[in-house]
This record gives C-alpha cells, sequence and structure tokens, in this order.
C-alpha cells in the first residue's frame, strides 16, 4: 500500500482535523491571550537577573557577529551540526535556486529539503554554481527524505539514487524516511511495520555502499523509535521533528539525547504557512516580547528579534532548527543569532510556554 493522491488529500484533511480544537475556537483579545501565559513584569528585567551583556538594553548595538563555528569546515559526512539549517518546503523549483545561493552567501551550511517539496533538483543548481564558485563539498550539508510511497527497500533505493541525482550529489550527507507509515488506517499498521523496516534496512545498505553519508528518521515518536532499535543495526544519527515553545516534545528530545541520536525542529518558529500554523500566536506573546526586546537592537526590529529569541532557545536546547524564509533579509536575521546568550530562567519561561499543540501533525496516528 502506498502514499496515493487520495491518502495526501486524507492526510491534509487529517492534519486540517487535528488542529480544529482550541485555535479554531472566537479569538480571545490579545491581552485575555497573553494572561494564559507566563509574562515578565517589564521590559529589562534581564539586566536585573545578570544574564543580559552589561551594555545591552533594548536600544544598545551589539557586539558585531561571529562565524558561528560549527557552520565552517568540513561538516559533511558528520553528525548534523548544531547552527541554523535552512528549510525548503513549499519554496518552487523556480525559487529554490536563488533562495539556497542567499542562504549559502549568508553562512548557512545545513540544507534541507525532501522528494515531496519536488525541489531537489533547484537545490542541485544552487549547489553546483556554489562549487563552482569555490564552496567546498565538505562545508555543505544536505538532508533528504524519502516519501512513503518510495518506501519498502529496492524503491527506497532507486527514489534515493533519483535524489542524489536532482541534487548533483555522489553522496547524501542524511536521509530520513519522511513519516513513519503510508496510511493512518488502523488496518495499516502491519504494513507501516513492514516498510518501516524495510526501508531502514535499504538506507543501512545505502550507507554502506557510500550513497548515502548518515541516515536518521523523520516524524519518528517515541514508539516508532523504540521499534526501531529492535530491527536497526546502524542507529538513526538524527531526529527530525516539529519542535517551537508551543510544542517543546521535551521527553522525546531527552529520549533522542540520551541514544546519542542528534535533534533537528522542523516548523521551528511555528510552522506558519501550514494550516495549523501558531507562529502567528508565538509572535504575540507579550513573555517573547519581553525577552527579544531586552536582548535587541531597536524597538523597531521587535519582530526579528522575537524570531531570533525562538531560534536561539532552540540552539541552547542542543537543537538544530531548519527555519524556513524567503527573502534575503530574514535569512540573514534568522542566522544573526550567535552574538547573545539567553539566561536558563529566560529559557525555563520559554519551555513553559508549551501546549503540545502541532503545526503540522502529531504522527501518533501512525501505527
Ligand atoms: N519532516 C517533516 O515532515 C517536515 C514538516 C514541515 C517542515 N519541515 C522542514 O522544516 C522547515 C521549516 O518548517 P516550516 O517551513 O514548516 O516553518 P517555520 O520555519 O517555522 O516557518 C516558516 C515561516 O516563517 C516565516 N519566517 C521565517 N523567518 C522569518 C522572519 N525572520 N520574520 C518573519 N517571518 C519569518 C516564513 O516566511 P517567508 O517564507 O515568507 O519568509 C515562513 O512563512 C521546512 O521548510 C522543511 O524544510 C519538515
Amino acid at each position: 500500500m502506498t502514499i496515493g493522491r487520495r491518502q495526501s488529500r486524507l492526510l491534509v484533511a487529517l492534519a486540517l482535523c487535528l488542529g480544529l480544537s482550541l485555535w479554531s475556537l472566537p479569538l480571545p483579545s490579545l491581552a485575555a491571550f497573553n494572561s494564559a501565559f507566563p509574562r515578565r513584569a517589564a521590559l529589562g528585567a534581564l539586566g536585573a537577573l545578570g544574564t543580559a551583556p552589561a551594555a545591552a538594553g533594548p536600544t544598545a548595538p551589539r557586539p558585531p557577529l561571529k562565524p558561528p563555528a560549527p557552520a565552517s569546515g568540513t561538516i559533511s559526512g558528520g553528525v548534523l551540526p548544531l547552527t541554523i539549517g535552512l528549510g525548503t518546503c513549499l519554496v518552487s523549483e523556480g525559487d529554490v535556486t536563488r533562495q539556497v545561493s542567499s542562504a549559502l552567501d549568508v553562512g548557512y551550511r545545513v540544507i534541507d529539503t525532501a522528494q515531496r517539496y519536488g525541489n531537489e533538483a533547484g537545490i542541485g543548481l544552487a549547489l553546483k554554481a556554489a562549487f563552482e564558485k569555490g564552496l567546498s563539498r565538505d562545508e555543505v550539508f544536505v538532508t533528504t527524505k524519502v516519501w512513503p510511497s518510495n518506501y519498502g527497500f529496492d524503491k527506497a533505493i532507486s527514489s534515493v539514487q533519483d535524489s542524489a541525482k536532482k541534487l548533483g550529489l555522489e553522496a547524501i550527507d542524511l536521509v530520513l524516511p519522511h513519516w513513519p507509515g503510508v496510511s493512518t488506517d488502523f488496518e495499516a499498521a502491519e504494513t507501516n511495520f513492514q516498510l518501516r523496516q524495510q526501508t531502514w534496512k535499504a538506507l543501512e545498505r545505502m550507507k554502506k555502499d557510500g550513497l548515502v553519508k548518515q541516515i536518521g528518521v523523520s516524524n519518528y515518536n517515541d514508539r516508532h523509535l523504540t521499534e526501531l532499535l529492535d530491527y536497526a543495526e546502524t542507529l538513526p544519527m538524527a531526529s527530525q521533528f516539529e519542535i517551537h515553545p508551543f510544542n517543546t516534545r521535551e521527553s522525546l528530545v531527552q529520549k533522542c539525547k540520551e541514544l546519542g541520536i542528534r535533534v533537528n525542529a522542523y516548523s521551528p518558529l511555528g510552522g506558519k504557512g501550514n494550516p495549523n500554523q501558531v507562529t502567528d500566536k508565538l509572535l504575540s506573546l507579550q513573555l517573547l516580547q519581553d525577552i527579544g526586546a531586552a536582548h535587541g537592537k531597536t524597538p523597531a526590529q521587535l519582530a526579528q528579534d522575537m524570531q531570533q529569541t525562538i531560534l536561539r532557545w532552540h540552539l541552547q536546547r542542543g537543537v538544530t532548527p531548519i527555519p524556513k524564509a524567503s527573502s534575503a533579509q530574514r535569512l540573514q536575521e534568522n542566522f544573526d543569532v550567535f552574538d547573545f546568550k539567553l539566561s536558563d530562567e529566560e529559557m525555563q519561561e520559554i519551555s513553559e510556554l508549551d501546549r503540545r499543540r502541532f503545526a503540522v501533525m502529531n504522527s501518533e496516528v501512525f501505527l
């Protein structure tokens, strides 16, 4: 059984249904919404906590950026670096070449795509141009994913060969099965299990053969991960799943860390662009505004400071976020997070925003 158009439509419908609970109720006023969450008493409280740099305040300039060490040098073939990566979901083949080229110019070295995004060839063009300009292959880390309709041992191998060709890479840095099954029907449980196992065996084979440098999983919950430990000869190097302050996934993050699996956050800013996105709600939170402003440059850049606060929270949890952004300005803003540090208390305050809210879909529905 494979994911065809009908199942795809069902998945989208399911994703829509999953978000129909609280967020679809009439919106409360901003003040009422904010009163449901912790907030700081006043701007500038960070100074009192002793966490902001001495000269920092809402209008103080930040020190110049230092190039982030993990995003330079040889990263291909290693573990997923702890840095800001680039998301490319919903970026068309036509736009993605320009987006990835701009991101590489800014300093991004981790690029996330998937067969399903239909833009691997466009990313291949951007990489080719960058290599011709002198970027070393060793300095870039490219992730792609196998779509469920290509699950199974032979199909997975030929589809990853196709991805490598489109990307123009002899070996892909990281390949993940995109979802833990082909159908969310109860009856599909055994099929899902068989395909998860066969696809993992194919990934292990491709790693041995050198077509793939590292293998990992995407949208695997605790249950899928525990099951995989039974049949895997090679442990996943990385696990990609939805994480943002409204869905911190603390226990899964901890489980991955205990197993030595790098955590890769998708929809790290709340997944704007997805039907159940929570980005707008996150960015209306007084707590994030206060923390962002206390670490920021000018009040006029408040929205930017809030995005950066969220991305910094991911990094300080040891999680690699892959925000998607379209403009060169946003690509730069999202990468500009290596010159400030959130305090332990701020980290905790942001983590307490957790409401287990999915912008995309809870993959627990894949049996
Ligand atoms: N494994 C999976 O199943 C899975 C699922 C979902 C996503 N992903 C991956 O994760 C990546 C990121 O997730 P996502 O795209 O769902 O959500 P996201 O990165 O949380 O949010 C992307 C949205 O935020 C906006 N944005 C980005 N930077 C901004 C800034 N500085 N200021 C204001 N707005 C900003 C973007 O707008 P513009 O684009 O208009 O700039 C876009 O609408 C995807 O692109 C994909 O690579 C994987």
